[in-house]
């Protein structure tokens, strides 16, 4: 079998989990707080606080701008769910946005148009490694007083503007669940370079406190802490990083140049500053392709389903999203493990090239 996508772990993160193992401090401890450093020195964000997943990254963001009830939050329709169940979980609703043709992220027209009174924030999902608009989305939100939330949960290493994502607008996350470039199994990174906003999320993850080991607690706040053995495996991982990213933009060139004869397969528009994490490929039939491929033992993905077409929300207002309808019914991810041997890689163009020879 070769996997869509599978986490590059060995040694170096046995020897990490070695240390902690050895010290016994194996909750958020010594190696959160370096893991902390590296992704805020790496991000250039001013603040960064570990969390335990990006999905509740995304909650204790909107919950620390003060988002709630009542509160519309603009989301793109092309994501994964866990961008609008955010928004739910903290009371709020999500208003879904149709993408742009060229990166499949939120088309920021589109967002100025959706805005309502009830709108308090926008958003944006950085997608496959390609950032969102943010120059554009940056005006909007701040033409209308919104604040911007970036969900860079698959953007460890894409830059816009010079800037890392999730450190241009108000605040941002990262998750290092096992799919992603670096992975802790489960894990996120609150980024941010207002000071108050982050004091407000150190909190809200920690129990309501501004310090562990005491027990007065100033404000409501949960437990959403990473631990030192998550934070282990993600310092093995960051410690990896660059050869990661020249891995996988190695990948996806070996992509277009098995597959670039082929006229039935296109490849997305290239943008400055992306992170290959998945190389995907647009096609007629990406579902018959998949099974095609299935059947050869080789995994892909199909792109996110649109949020608008989820059965979870059926009971939101109907509207037409045909940038992300389109999306999806010719997107395919194809296999895109950073150690992934060309090999593996000329024996899924193989399969592809037998598909479309039917
Ligand atoms: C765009 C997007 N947002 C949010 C999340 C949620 O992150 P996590 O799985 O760490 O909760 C993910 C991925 O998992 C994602 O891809």
């Amino acid at each position: 079998m070769i996997p869509q996508i599978e986490p590059w772990i060995g040694e170096e993160e046995l020897s990490q989990l070695q240390e902690v193992v050895a010290d016994r401090w194996i909750t958020e401890g010594k190696k959160t707080q370096q893991f902390e450093e590296r992704i805020r020195d790496y991000t250039q964000a001013k603040h960064a606080i570990s969390i335990c997943n990006g999905t509740a990254a995304l909650y204790v963001c909107l919950k620390a701008l003060g988002i709630g009830p009542g509160d519309d939050v603009l989301v793109p329709d092309l994501t994964f769910i866990a961008t609008a169940n955010a928004v739910i979980m903290a009371g709020a609703t999500p208003v879904f946005v149709d993408v742009d043709s060229s990166t499949l992220t939120m088309d920021p027209v589109k967002a100025q148009e959706a805005i309502t009174v009830h709108t308090k924030a926008i958003m944006p999902v950085h997608l496959y490694g390609v950032a969102a608009d943010m120059e554009a989305l940056l005006r909007v939100a701040r033409g209308r007083g919104l604040a911007l939330v970036e969900d860079a949960a698959q953007g460890i290493g894409v830059m816009a503007r010079n800037r890392h994502v999730g450190t241009i607008g108000d605040i941002g996350i990262l998750s290092f669940y096992g799919n992603k470039t670096i992975t802790c199994g489960e894990g996120g990174m609150i980024l941010t370079q207002n000071d108050a906003l982050a004091k407000k999320c150190w909190m809200l993850k920690n129990h309501g406190r501004e310090v562990k080991g005491t027990f007065i607690h100033p404000t409501i706040g949960y437990n959403f802490c990473l631990t030192d053995l998550q934070a282990a495996v993600g310092l093995a991982q960051f410690g990896k990083l660059p050869a990661i990213l020249e891995h996988k933009r190695r990948i996806r060139e070996t992509y277009e140049r098995l597959l670039g004869p082929l006229d039935d397969v296109a490849f997305p528009d290239p943008h400055p500053g992306r992170v290959d994490w998945f190389t995907s490929i647009i096609v007629d039939d990406p579902a018959a392709l998949a099974d095609a491929l299935k059947e050869k033992g080789i995994g892909s993905r199909r792109f996110f389903y649109p949020l608008h077409r989820q059965p979870a929300f059926s009971h939101f207002p109907k509207r037409e999203f045909p940038v992300t309808d389109d999306a999806y019914d010719h997107g395919l991810s194809l296999p895109s493990t950073a150690t992934i041997p060309e090999s593996d890689i000329r024996k899924v163009c193989d399969a592809i090239r037998d598909f479309f020879k039917k």
